[in-house]
């Protein structure tokens, strides 16, 4: 008897492991955003990222300094969006959805991190999602390209 208790007590814990989504939890990650001060859906952004558990330190900084930050991070040109955020030293550039984050910090790719390129109308912080555009997460790569990571169709 103590004996099927016990089986049943191991397969019960090999399930609870199994089939718990992979899904890290947000509580105590770190995550630094620099922006410029006048951007307002930059502070909704970090809203969404508080709401989830992240603990969002802030950096405001000139638009030219900002600038020379993502340069330096890897974000180039065609990559770049309002602001520029650090986590487990990865970068987060622009509206990229939380999800997106998890799976960056699951997968852990060889990559300077994730973009949304520009500001996409219904991305996280940029409008209702119901009436979201498409637009795609991308992986930046160190080497300077890009690659889409997810793509998001228009609500
Ligand atoms: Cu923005
Ligand atoms: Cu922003």
């Amino acid at each position: 008897m103590i004996d099927r208790l016990s089986r049943r007590g191991f397969l019960g814990a090999i399930a609870a492991a199994c089939c718990v989504p992979a899904r890290l939890s947000a509580a105590g990650l770190e995550i630094r955003v620099f922006k410029n001060p006048d951007c307002g859906c930059c502070s909704a952004w970090i809203e969404i990222l508080e709401a989830e558990g992240f603990q969002v330190q802030q950096a405001n900084v000139g638009q030219d300094e900002l600038n020379r930050f993502k340069a330096i991070s890897g974000v180039t040109e065609a990559m770049a969006s309002c602001h520029t955020a650090l986590v487990e030293g990865y970068v987060v550039e622009g509206h990229v959805p939380v999800a997106e984050i998890y799976r960056l910090l699951t997968e852990r790719p060889d990559a300077v991190g994730l973009s949304v390129p520009g500001m996409p109308y219904g991305s996280p912080g940029m409008g209702p999602e119901a009436e979201r555009e498409a637009y795609d997460v991308m992986l930046m790569r160190r080497d300077g390209s890009a690659e889409v990571y997810r793509h998001y169709e228009a609500a």
